[in-house]
């Protein structure tokens, strides 16, 4: 299996004007950088390829535990500690259908809604319950919010046994959640240290929650394994992800403001959104950094693909397709044909979708988009693994090549400073 990263449709952007030269120099003195063992960021680099078999094996024995006595798991956790699982979790289940093999896993404590709040209780009135509370720092205002109310709601309805039914998931050394958690007994999975949240959908922050919803976290780590791997080469020939992130550097540098991940398939709408955290959040600082944006196609040709296609010049899109998805459904031969349309006959819809891919990716070059397009075989939890790898290392290249640090977030700490401040006023003021 390998990850194709193609380069064509591209108009009005000529890829020899990029200086690949100075670009392979300046890369393989970054993946020095990155790959040095001194640093406490990049733990997720190294893990996919450590034996970590006693953490699997923890992992599958509550999860097992949860799908046997709950019917819903509920995850509380914002940004880095619930995208990544709801990602996967939406992209490999059926359309319609809340599981795979495992329970119904929903999410809590990524807004501060008091109808979501309030629409969640109603919601699980009849259902037996299973929290799984994720924070890395263990502070953040709208997990801790949440956590308070459903900490309260298990206590009311399970007694002592609630004590059973919370997991907490965070840093391995410090934070109040931790704290809570030794206080009151609760079970705990740890958060490396050395992994950030955006980075961490391949600790038990993503896996837990993934096992329980029926996803193959072993394959899904065969396939971060696979990407660990393939991506350790620091020459930038020889790394798909290095050679990603070097076109996004040379278009940003050319003027290009916006990046819009685009797929064809409905179910990746999640995933596109953790990707634009772990790029927005890696890169957009020191007044740098691409904008990350994403649509789902066709839908949003039908909105903003006027927009794409003839709007001001100020984004590149990068198309992510997958050519297998396991499941498809035939177009049927209707006698009458009375919408023309039997020449379609016999095909099935995934591969329309692809053509439909190919047609647009022309159109948008053609309108002046570079469009960089990438190409893996499979919807699976493998490829999911592997893609999820992929990005990662991209992201960490290209917050280097911008010369800022991938893996702080600065700006995210003074909003949650501020609005901590302002309540607190409130508060006051009453
Ligand atoms: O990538 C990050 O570090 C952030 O997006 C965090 O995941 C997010 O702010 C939530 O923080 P925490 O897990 O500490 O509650």
């Amino acid at each position: 299996m390998q990850l194709q990263l193609l380069k064509t449709h591209i108009l009005n952007y000529d890829l020899t004007n990029i200086d690949w030269q100075h670009y392979t120099r300046k890369v393989e003195v970054l993946h020095d950088y990155l790959h040095r063992d001194n640093h406490n960021t990049t733990g997720w680099m190294h893990s996919p390829l450590e034996d970590q078999s006693e953490l699997f094996g923890r992992i599958h024995e509550v999860a097992t535990e949860i799908k046997l006595k709950a019917d819903i798991l509920i995850v509380v956790g914002i940004g880095g500690s619930y995208l990544g699982a709801r990602a996967v979790q939406n992209a490999l289940t059926p359309h319609f259908i809340e599981r795979k093999s495992g329970i119904e896993v929903v999410y809590v404590g990524q807004n501060m809604s008091g109808a979501y709040v309030q629409g969640l209780i109603d919601y699980i009135k009849d259902k037996r319950v299973y929290v799984n509370v994720i924070s890395k720092s263990g502070g953040t205002m709208e997990p801790a919010l949440a956590f308070r109310v459903f900490r309260q709601y298990m206590e009311d309805k399970y007694g002592v046994e609630a004590t059973n039914r919370i997991i907490v998931t965070t840093d391995a050394e410090t934070g109040l959640l931790r704290e809570i958690a030794s206080n009151s007994g609760y079970r705990q999975f740890e958060i490396p240290s050395n992994v950030g949240g955006r980075y961490s959908v391949l600790t038990p922050v993503g896996l837990l929650p993934l096992a329980v919803a029926g996803i193959d976290i072993d394959t899904l780590m065969n396939g971060a394994k696979s990407a660990a791997t393939e991506f350790s080469a620091s020459h930038l020939e020889n790394n798909e992800a290095y050679r990603y992130a070097v076109l996004r550097h040379a278009l940003h540098t050319q003027g290009y403001k916006v990046e819009l991940l685009a797929s064809f398939e409905p179910a990746l709408k999640r995933f596109h959104e953790w990707w634009m955290q772990l790029f927005g959040e890696s890169e957009g600082k020191q007044a740098k950094g691409l904008f990350p944006t994403s649509a789902n196609f066709s839908t949003d040709l039908h909105s903003i693909g006027q927009f794409i296609q003839e709007g001001s010049p100020i984004l590149f899109e990068t198309l992510l397709h997958f050519k297998e998805i396991s499941v498809d459904y035939k177009v049927p031969f209707d006698e009458r044909d009375e919408d023309g349309l039997n020449y379609l006959a016999g095909r099935t819809f995934n591969e329309i979708n692809a053509v439909s891919k190919e047609g647009t990716a022309l159109a948008h070059s053609e309108g002046g988009v570079p469009v960089i397009q990438l190409e893996l075989d499979k919807l699976d939890e493998y490829h999911l693994g592997y893609l999820i790898f992929f990005f990662m290392k991209a992201c960490a290249m290209s917050a280097l090549l911008l010369e800022v640090n991938p893996f702080d977030q600065p700006g995210v700490e003074a909003y949650k400073k501020k609005i901590m401040e302002l309540l607190k006023q409130e508060k006051v003021k009453k």
